[in-house]
């Protein structure tokens, strides 16, 4: 089903959210609001999404990108100005537009679906969809008559006592025949309180000019809440994070506390995977199968394989592999690949480097801009020295080499295979292959020190 057309409003600021930042790109559950429409249009089958921009356009257009098409509105006179800004761009086509708004984060696709279909059925000019809100402060309330039908939507500020009284309200969604909204849209007036040009008023209009005007109902008022204001994204925020978490539950994840889990709205997570309290999974990420992930964890733009473990740490823009043990208090930083069986803790940061499979980091450890093999193990306060104040420098140290504690190892610099270096030594030549490298002044013990300086 792809016989829809989208229209998408997002070139209003957001005066009420107080912010430099276009209000539809600001996030709810890691992803701006404006993706959260689009995701739901597209899984309800839009053929074309269209988003009229206007404040913050280049940042919004660079924010979204190709997947969609973007037609810009000069000055911001309201939403049917914004709708008026496509005619040219529809020119031509007869079809449905389904317009959205691109404040209302929490829509879902098959309600979109079931709005397109009433629509069809009906064979109606304009269908709107509407929720029953516990709270309707600032929306418009859709007026019906005696029988039911809907007669006009009236927005809060214009609204007499009894129509304020009414929560059945506009949810800012709806479609329309597209011959029939441009035609209306070219007799709407800015005759109202806030000097705009509303597109809730095509809906009396076609209902005056006695064409079929048909409502869907939302089942559930969150979907359709619009957000305004920073309150209402802090809402929106708490009800995507309910709803991720339990689609992962039911899709086999293990959430120890889910009031307490923080979880992005494109994360995917494998069965029999634990996920700990106080854990904040964001952007891509991608989680394995029975992993156990937390307490206090923060991954993001990760991909995690199966069976690893990672506790009380940080990981971003990384690649962790299957078996693998980080944690506690470790800091994996960007274009780091930890391979299987890694194990990496207890006060470690690794950056931009790559840790081969079996090796072990797990103490006390800075390692940055390092090639290291397999089954390399690494003694506790090792330090790769990689920065001179000017540049970076890599260090390799090759499969099997031996680390001994609290090393220096400054780069540019290799160990080579099955190399051991001893404890405490600044390392600043090549060890070769099987040799032992040692760098440290050499111990001498004074006898009888202690008694001649006593007293
Ligand atoms: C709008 C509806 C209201 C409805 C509510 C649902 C109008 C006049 N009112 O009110 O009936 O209950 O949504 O959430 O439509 N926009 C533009 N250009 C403009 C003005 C707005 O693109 O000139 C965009 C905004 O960026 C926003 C969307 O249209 O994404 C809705 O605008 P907003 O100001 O939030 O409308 P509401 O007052 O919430
Ligand atoms: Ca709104």
């Amino acid at each position: 089903m792809s016989d829809f057309v989208t229209v998408i409003m997002a070139a209003g600021k957001g005066t009420r959210m107080k912010s430099t930042l276009p209000k539809v790109l600001h996030k709810v559950g890691g992803k701006p609001m404006l993706g959260h429409v689009l995701s739901a249009a597209n899984a309800a089958g839009a053929g074309r999404n269209i988003v009229v921009i206007g404040f913050g356009a280049d940042v919004v257009q660079e924010t979204i990108g190709p997947e969609a098409e973007f037609v810009v509105q000069r000055e911001q006179l309201g939403t049917g100005h914004a709708v008026l800004q496509t005619r040219d761009r529809l020119a031509g086509y007869t079809g449905t537009v389904m317009v959205l708004s691109g404040d209302t984060p929490l829509l879902q696709p098959e309600l979109l679906a079931r709005l397109f279909e009433a629509h069809r059925r009906e064979a109606a000019a304009a269908t709107v969809l509407t929720g029953l809100m516990p709270d309707t402060t600032g929306y418009g309330r859709v007026i019906r008559d005696s029988e039911g039908r809907v007669v006009k939507i009236v927005e809060q500020k214009d609204a007499s006592p009894a129509e304020l009284a009414v929560n059945e309200v506009n949810a800012g969604i709806y479609c329309f025949e597209a011959p029939a909204l441009f035609e209306a849209l070219g007799r709407i007036t800015c005759d109202n309180q806030q000097c705009e040009y509303y597109l809730p008023d095509v809906v009396g209009l076609l209902v005056k000019a006695g064409t079929k005007v048909w409502a869907v109902a939302a089942d559930d008022y969150q979907d359709t809440l619009g957000i305004n204001s920073r309150r209402q994204l802090a809402e929106a925020e708490k009800i995507l994070r309910a709803r991720k978490n339990m689609a992962l539950m039911d899709a086999g994840v293990t959430i120890m506390d889910p009031d307490s889990t923080f979880i992005d709205a494109e994360v995917t997570i494998g069965t029999d995977t634990v996920v700990y309290p106080f854990t904040w999974l964001e952007g891509q990420t991608s989680v394995g199968s029975r992993c156990a992930i937390g307490p206090n964890t923060r991954i993001a733009d990760s991909a995690v394989g199966d069976d690893t473990t990672i506790h009380f740490s940080y990981a971003h823009d990384c690649r962790i592999g299957n078996g693998v043990t980080v944690g506690p208090y470790v800091h994996i930083r960007p274009q780091t690949a930890l391979a299987d069986k890694v194990k990496v803790g207890n006060f470690v940061e690794i950056k931009n480097s790559l840790v081969g499979e079996g090796s072990k980091v797990p103490h006390l450890s800075y390692i940055g801009d390092t090639d290291m093999g397999t089954g390399v193990n690494i003694g506790s306060g090792t330090i790769t020295v990689n920065y001179d104040g000017k540049k970076k420098y890599r260090t390799t140290i090759e499969d099997n080499a031996f680390i001994g504690c609290n090393t220096n190892l400054v780069a540019p610099v290799k160990v080579g295979h099955g190399a051991y270096v001893a404890a405490g030594s600044t390392i600043t030549k090549d060890v070769p292959s099987s040799a032992l490298g040692v760098a440290r002044a050499r111990q001498s013990n004074i006898e009888g020190w202690v008694s001649r300086n006593k007293g």
